[in-house]
């Protein structure tokens, strides 16, 4: 490492900046329709044992993983997973360690890029539609025209391709006049216009049905019906804790990687799940719950994916000043989107830099051309199947999405607890206002986490190999199940870019 490595240029820059990379799409897109499809309530109560059980103690230490790699200049989950691991055991088993941390983190990053990019380019879109009136006209229903929009090219590629132009332009800058001042411009904005909807959400009464005012939608997130509690609701919230507080994938130690050797990591991860939680709990489900509540009843929650893009424009099209309403919706999703989009953009910029050598503006470039191969099969399926099934975006999220997280996060609370052991613990509280104690130490790092996550991977796996999800074997192979073309090819890049990210990690490990 020739150069200094950039540092946080601010306290109040970096806060918003970790704001940014946490709140996305997760929290806003994601968790209304997760919590909606898991039993509304009762979904609440796996999502906070998970919070607390596997968000708190991961989030302290991805931050100290990345501090600590940041001080040998590095951004990139490979090397700071070896660096760890040496210190327990020998070093060419702690190679492969951090190689394999390394390949999920790679892989996971370029791969939920594939898609989220172009959910940002949608809310991008939809911002452009909701301002010029495009969904208002009610000759079509709103499905129609969402999936009139992902099928047509010059929709999806402009806004897709325009977000990625500005999420370069943004990398490019490195991490004070980058990363650190769109966060500096979004995230306020962001707040403000959550804040405005969410009072406006909660002043609704229905216009349909007296019983469906959006209080009541309320009552269906907060109310738990303990019936509705299982198995599948418990891994969609571990699931979702990890999507929506970026863990396992890296890039909250990549953050971490650009804080000084003394700065804190305890108040740091205390910081980034406040001020997600309070986007998520707060904001998300009060916005989109109750008004989708107020105009669609119960029945209209549970609307899945399309709730933000199907089910809410009905309501943007019914309520007073819904253009408006609509516009700040959609450009929430963007901002939100966008802070977290630079967080991936900048992991995967970081590697090119440090591993390969290559400048930073050089190394943008490179991974806006990746994400755009990457991104390809999932902006043209809709186009080209005219369906609007969306298969191999949602083969790539099951694995990304949500699978391949738990396995990372695994990994790295193992190298934590047992190999790195108890100066784990010295190291978070290096610098910190606020002390771990010992005992949080022992039971959530060294206990509760590393099972709790053994027990869910063990039921997602058996979950998944009843599902198929396994299967990548060309369906022309007599006697294995037929496979849609998609679905195939999803899982067919998905391990090519494992294979490439394990090779890749392995050996600018060993260079090093
Ligand atoms: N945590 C962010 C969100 O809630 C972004 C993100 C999602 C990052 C998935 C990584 C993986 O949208
Ligand atoms: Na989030």
């Amino acid at each position: 490492m020739g150069e200094k490595r950039e540092n946080w240029g601010s306290k109040i820059g970096l806060i918003l900046a970790m704001a940014g990379n946490a709140i996305g799409l997760g929290n806003f897109w994601r968790f209304p329709y997760q919590a909606a499809s898991n039993g509304g309530g009762a979904f609440m109560i796996p999502y906070f044992a998970a919070l607390i059980m596997l968000g708190l103690p991961l989030m302290l230490v991805e931050w100290n993983l990345g501090r600590y790699g940041g001080k040998y200049g590095h951004g990139t989950l490979g090397p700071m997973v070896y660096l760890q691991a040496r210190e327990g055991t020998k070093p060419r088993k702690a190679a492969v360690i951090g190689a394999l941390a390394g390949m999920l983190a790679f892989g996971v990053t370029l791969l939920v890029n594939s898609y989220y990019n172009h959910i940002i380019g949608w809310t991008l879109g939809y911002s452009f539609l909701s301002l010029t009136g495009g969904y208002m006209d009610s000759a079509k229903s709103t499905g129609e025209i969402f999936v009139g929009y992902i099928q047509n090219p010059a929709m999806v590629f402009t806004f897709w391709i325009i977000a990625l132009l500005g999420l370069a332009l943004a990398v490019m800058r490195g991490v004070q006049k980058g990363i650190e001042a769109w966060a500096k411009l979004m995230m306020p904005v962001l707040y403000v216009f959550g804040i405005i909807l969410a009072i406006r959400s909660l002043t609704l009464g229905s216009p349909v049905n007296p019983d469906w005012s959006s209080l009541k939608g309320l009552n269906f997130v907060w109310n738990p019906d303990f019936s509705k509690l299982n198995w599948t609701a418990a891994l969609a919230a571990a699931g979702q804790i990890f999507f929506t507080l970026s863990l396992g994938m890296g890039i909250i130690c990549n953050y971490a990687s650009y804080l000084k050797p003394e700065d804190d990591v305890v108040v740091s991860s205390i910081a980034t799940i406040s001020l997600n939680e309070f986007a998520e709990i707060v904001l998300g489900s009060t916005i989109v719950i109750p008004i989708a509540y107020a105009f669609l009843g119960p029945d209209g929650v549970g609307a899945g994916v399309g709730l933000s893009f199907i089910a809410l424009p009905n309501v943007f099209r019914a309520m007073a000043g819904g253009q408006l309403f609509g516009s700040l919706w959609f450009l929430l999703l963007f901002f939100a989107g966008f802070t977290s989009a630079i967080a991936m953009y900048n992991y995967l910029t970081a590697l090119v830099e440090e591993d390969l050598g290559i400048e930073r503006k050089k190394a943008s470039w490179i991974i806006f051309i990746a994400y755009i191969i990457v991104g390809l099969p999932v902006g043209l399926e809709p186009i080209l199947t005219k369906t609007a099934e969306l298969v191999y975006l949602t083969e790539v999220d099951n694995w990304v999405g949500s699978y391949l997280l738990l396995v990372l996060g695994l990994i790295e609370i193992i190298v934590a607890a047992f190999l790195m052991g108890d100066r784990s613990l010295v190291e978070i509280n290096k610098g910190g206002i606020w002390q771990v104690p010992t005992w949080f130490f022992n039971t959530f790092v060294k206990g509760i986490a590393p099972l709790a996550l053994v027990i869910v991977l063990i039921f997602s796996t058996k979950t998944y190999m009843e599902a198929g999800y396994f299967n990548i074997v060309p369906s022309f192979v007599e006697g294995m199940p037929q496979l849609v073309p998609w679905v195939q090819a999803a899982r067919l890049v998905i391990a090519l870019v494992l294979v490439a990210g394990f090779i890749q990690s392995y050996t600018s490990i060993k260079n090093k």
